[in-house]
């Protein structure tokens, strides 16, 4: 496996824990990096709201100290004017890069012409990256194949020349379900067009097809089958290295979980609501995980949740 930079971020492979709302807080990034992941991201928040620095905000930037890094601050917005304001931000300082996401769905996001809409004026793109590049900062990007029309050869050139250090492509549309096949014939014809490291993201879940995406990409993004399953970036790694990977079994599942409900408590992250949704997603996988579930999302605290994981591991 040969090396990947990102600037002058050498990482100590190429997989990547995808950025996820509600599920890539610090306590499960570290997670993953304890199973060797090398890259993460917080999930996406909007600039509007680390510039106003409310309370919600702050946890979601968290840091989960030196074992935490590298580390990517995935941001979104619409203004290239705020871009400017949010640059000169001390607090960015703390991070390794900065993020653009150009990729989100959701109707909240692209109702404000942030995230996947900002596919359809690259320009703008490019304007948000050298804002940040004139900071100094090492900045990279996440896209989509387009907003509902391909133009990912268009979008990726501008982002290059913008002078962004990496770029991700999700390969899919906006408009495209997750359901559906991700198209990665579009990473080569990129990578064809444009010299940025190019990594790979969309329907990667297990050793075989990261093998798959990093034929053709400099590095691979686990978004999805990552959720609930920290320890498939240990399994990827060793079908990497000898082509043989393992099933999980029931205990790493739920001692993951019972570190992840330590590590939340500990970086001050824990959220009912989040803990409950990945608790969900752990809790899957072996003999009698659905009655498992079940018991579990009647669980009224931390003291009972702790109790309940205790006596399943
Ligand atoms: C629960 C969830 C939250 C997500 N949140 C983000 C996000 O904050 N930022 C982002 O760029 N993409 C986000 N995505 C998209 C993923 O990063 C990734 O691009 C997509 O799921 C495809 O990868 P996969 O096939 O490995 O799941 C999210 C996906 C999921 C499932």
């Amino acid at each position: 496996m040969n090396s990947l930079k990102i600037g002058n971020i050498k990482l100590k492979n190429k997989l990547f824990l995808a950025p996820m709302v509600d599920v890539t807080d610090c306590a499960f990034r570290l997670l993953c990096r304890e199973q060797g992941v090398a890259m993460a991201y917080t999930e996406m928040i909007y600039i509007k709201a680390i510039l106003h620095e409310n309370e919600p905000t702050k946890k979601l930037m968290t840091i989960g100290g030196k074992l935490d890094q590298p580390l990517g601050l995935q941001i979104t917005g619409n203004n290239v004017l705020e871009f400017n304001k949010f640059s000169k931000l001390s607090v960015l300082q703390n991070y390794d890069l900065i993020d653009i996401n150009c990729g989100c769905p959701s109707a909240k996001i692209v109702g404000n012409e942030a995230g996947s809409y900002l596919l359809k004026t690259p320009d703008k793109i490019a304007d948000m990256i050298r804002v940040l590049k004139n900071e100094g900062f090492i900045v990279t990007a996440k896209i989509r194949l387009g907003f509902k029309n391909n133009n990912v050869l268009e979008v990726s050139k501008k982002i290059e020349k913008a002078g962004a250090d990496l770029l991700t492509i999700h390969t899919r549309t906006a408009e495209q379900r997750s359901s559906e096949k991700p198209d990665w014939s579009w990473i080569s014809r990129v990578k064809h067009e444009v010299g940025i490291p190019i990594v790979g993201n969309g329907g990667v879940v297990n050793g075989k097809t990261a093998s798959d995406m990093l034929d053709i990409a400099d590095g691979a993004m686990i978004a999805s089958a990552a959720i609930g399953n920290p320890l498939i970036f240990r399994e990827i790694l060793k079908y990497l290295k000898n082509g043989k990977e393992k099933e999980i079994t029931k205990k790493e599942r739920v001692s993951s979980f019972q570190d992840y409900i330590t590590l939340a408590e500990k970086y001050k992250v824990f959220d009912m609501g989040r803990v409950k949704y990945l608790g969900a997603n752990f809790l899957k996988g072996f003999d009698g995980a659905s009655q498992a579930r079940n018991d579990f999302m009647k669980l009224k605290n931390i003291e009972e949740i702790r109790n309940f994981v205790k006596l399943l591991c």
